[in-house]
């Protein structure tokens, strides 16, 4: 069922029909955690107050919840620009590694640099490691496969965790998804983590997509998910271990991550990312979100592409590594 529906979405001539296509931006919340939530919003991290959150889960796929964008712009804009320009250099695994074709480490900076070959390597990254990094040949992860995780991302997660009722998460391992227009993922399911009890968080940015959820085999029949840009997925419990891909980009209905007229960028919210590394960072940070000009590169960039943060966990609550 599941390969048969992927076949469905992914198909060009004739398109699919999204009449079944399940869009949680036209949906009002049922469920409303923000009452009940454990921790207050720190927007630090680009997320709205969570009082404002349309959050949604599925009777028959326990332990899903859909969190329909909590970003703000400049919010989703500080997360494409880290996913692009920062999560792309070491100490993170790239599939360009086994390439050869970055000189310096730094692709981001070579693809804007390299007028002849710059937009083909720009074409060529798939994904980013982060954290324990994902052996993609055995699954297993090894603590000598293991960089710091980026405290900004671990921040957010811990917020967003929390909030959905799993206050004791702890980002360990990360895979950044770079989708072009014509990417597909093949349906999968994630379980080389040690710690299955605890949540899978999946953010996304720029271009929308088609999300098939199913279920612990492949004989289910999935459910189609429309993801635009700022969604957050998480799957835990039951869902945590069922099978999921993603048949089809699609163009994004609106540029969700464009500042708003009256939007304010605040010190605020850079400032707790001191989390972060190296203030020279937060600098040009503070002018690429906000001026036009200096916007521009990762504006052409996610125009035509989608990222995905997939957030885990490895290890069993209270230990430290494996
Ligand atoms: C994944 O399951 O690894 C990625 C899903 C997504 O891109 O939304």
């Amino acid at each position: 069922m599941l390969k048969e529906t992927f076949k469905y979405y992914k198909r060009k001539c004739p398109p699919p029909s999204l009449k079944e296509l399940i869009d949680f931006s036209s949906k009002d919340s049922t469920e409303n955690y923000a009452t009940s939530c454990l921790g207050q919003i720190n927007n630090s991290v680009g997320l709205t107050p969570s009082s404002e959150w349309k959050i949604f889960q599925l009777e028959d796929k326990p332990g899903f919840i859909f969190i329909s964008n909590p970003f703000t712009s400049i919010g989703q804009r500080y997360w494409i620009c880290r996913c692009v320009k920062h999560y792309t250099r070491k100490p993170n695994r790239l599939n360009l590694d086994v390439h050869g074709d970055i000189k310096d480490g730094d692709w981001w900076t070579q693809c804007q640099n390299d007028y002849e070959q710059g937009s083909k390597l720009m074409e060529k990254l798939r994904w980013a490691t982060l954290g324990y990094h994902h052996n993609w040949d055995t699954k297993v992860y090894k603590e000598s496969d293991r960089d710091p995780f980026p405290e900004d991302l671990a921040a957010l997660s811990k917020q967003v965790a929390s909030i959905v009722g799993f206050p004791q998460f702890s980002a360990e391992a990360a895979i950044v998804n770079y989708y072009h227009m014509d990417s597909t993922l093949s349906c999968h399911t994630d379980h080389s983590e040690l710690n299955l009890d605890a949540p899978l968080l999946s953010y996304s940015f720029g271009q929308s997509a088609i999300f098939l959820l199913g279920g612990r085999s492949k004989e289910e029949k999935p459910l189609a998910i429309r993801i635009d840009s700022g969604d957050i997925v998480i799957m835990s419990g039951e869902s945590r271990h069922y099978y999921h891909g993603i048949p089809l980009i699609m163009p994004a209905k609106q540029s969700s991550w464009n500042l708003k007229a009256n939007e304010e960028f605040s010190d605020e919210f850079l400032r707790p990312i001191s989390l972060m590394e190296n203030p020279e960072i937060l600098d040009s940070m503070h002018q690429e979100l906000q001026n036009d000009k200096l916007w521009e590169p990762f504006e052409k960039y996610i125009s035509t592409s989608r990222i995905n943060m997939n957030v885990r966990q490895v290890l069993p609550f209270g230990q430290s590594s494996l």
